[in-house]
């Protein structure tokens, strides 16, 4: 039995299209994230991040939480999950209200949420998340806190990431039929930037790429908060089907021969190099085919530009054209893949970097590559408790802990003035 005033447990699940992980953590005395148990199994009913399979989702989610919770030796009850598919929009809403002259005060920034409620809402979609950015007083913008300053009018600007209702609530029945509360569910780009990125990148601006399985989620932060996203239905695992069906071998060996072999850059080296892999079909121990790591390099490297060149585009749809200081982190498991980065560099014109989650102490190596940067990212929003999660709970779910400031007035006022 937990003591009844130790810390509360946090449980994060990325169901992802490739592998469903789970984390069970909690604070310390400094209020620092410990993590006290983590699990994985392969995810076998999710394409391009949409729950397919219920059933089978539903048992990858249960494994990977029990692996999770053996290993802490604890039981948690609910889960802060992330969704990372397409159907993810993001928008700002602008709202107003009349002060008359006099001093603004937190009730009048209370009013002004709670006015914020309908101007949020988007048909057919749940707000994930709602986070206050500037305030303009009058015709004066960028007000970061005006209480205290004389206004006729006070008005806000509220960053809005949303999802498709349908594929979201597939997400929410499956954790709950694998026996777990939905505490939240947390756009994944949201989660995973606050786990590689910086502080001060995520204030000053930086794009972020995430390379999963079979989704890439390029996003934009500035202002500490997510202003941009666009979902590219393409990832690292489009790699290896190509490679399964350019040479006709198994997938598991192509999955081999794309990590260990693959890059993104080629060199003059591929031209005397082979690689083994086993033909589709061939039983363990039949002989393999050799190919020239030239030819497969080929292959990689069309996919690779594919995806580039869809990533470039979104930037520029997104805006990110300027400064060009401003700098592209890669996360995702296809970050992993060789060279990806220098590639990328070379194509988008500024720097990128690969983004690795931030440490947390005892968070397993297995677990700390740039696959797991949503899973971190959770735990972290879990953690620090800020309230731009507590409006992201589907109606049916269980509202997020409390917290103050002006983004958990905005929460309370969405859910009606609570
Ligand atoms: N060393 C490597 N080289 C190339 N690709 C790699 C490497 N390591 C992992 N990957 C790829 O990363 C992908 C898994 O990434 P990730 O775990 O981020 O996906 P996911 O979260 O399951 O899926 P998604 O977010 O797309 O729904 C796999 O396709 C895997 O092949
Ligand atoms: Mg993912």
């Amino acid at each position: 039995m937990r003591p009844t005033d130790a810390p509360p447990l946090i449980g994060a699940l990325d169901i992802g299209s490739s592998k469903v992980s789970a984390l069970v953590c909690t604070t310390d005395e400094e209020g620092r994230l410990r993590v006290l148990g983590t699990g994985q199994r392969q995810s076998r009913g999710v394409k391009r991040g949409f729950v397919t399979d219920m059933e089978a989702t539903e048992v990858a989610v249960r494994e990977a939480v029990e692996q999770a919770e053996r290993m802490s030796g604890q039981t948690i009850e609910d889960v802060w999950a992330s969704f990372g598919a397409g159907g993810l929009s993001s928008g700002l809403a602008t709202v107003e209200v009349e002060i008359g002259g006099h001093q603004v005060e937190p009730s009048d920034v209370d009013e002004l949420l709670r006015s914020g409620r309908d101007a949020v809402d988007r048909p057919g979609q749940v707000v994930l998340h709602a986070n206050p950015a500037l305030y303009t007083i009058d015709d004066v913008q960028g007000v970061r806190s005006p209480v205290g300053m004389h206004a006729s009018r006070l008005g806000v600007d509220i960053h809005v990431v949303a999802a498709d209702e349908a594929p979201l609530r597939n997400v929410d029945l499956t954790i709950r039929q694998a026996h777990l509360g939905v505490r939240a569910i947390v756009a994944s780009p949201v989660a995973a930037g606050l786990a590689c990125l910086s502080t001060e990148e995520r204030d000053l601006g930086v794009a972020l790429i995430e390379l999963g399985a079979e989704v890439t989620n390029v996003s934009l932060h500035a202002g500490g908060m997510l202003v941009g996203l666009r979902s590219i239905p393409l990832g690292a695992k489009d790699i290896t089907d190509d490679i399964a069906a350019a040479f006709g071998v198994r997938r598991r060996d192509a999955e081999r021969v794309k990590c260990y072999h693959g890059s993104a850059m080629t060199s003059p080296r591929d031209n005397h190099e082979v690689v083994e892999a086993l033909p589709m079909g061939a039983e363990d121990g039949a002989e393999p085919l050799r190919i020239p790591r030239a030819q497969f390099m080929t292959v990689i490297r069309q996919r690779v530009e594919q995806v580039t060149a869809e990533v470039e585009s979104a930037l520029k749809d997104l805006g990110f054209v300027k400064p060009v200081g401003h700098q592209v982190v890669l996360t995702g498991g296809g970050a992993e893949l060789k060279n990806i980065a220098d590639y990328m560099q070379g194509v988008l014109g500024r720097a990128v970097r690969v983004g690795r989650p931030r440490q947390l102490t005892g968070l397993p190596d297995a677990h700390s590559g740039p696959a797991f940067a949503s899973l971190v990212g959770l735990a972290l929003l879990a953690g620090q408790g800020t309230g731009d999660i507590r409006d992201l709970a589907l109606p049916t779910g269980r509202p997020a802990g409390p917290s103050g400031g002006w983004i958990g007035r905005l929460v309370a006022a969405m859910r009606g003035g609570r």
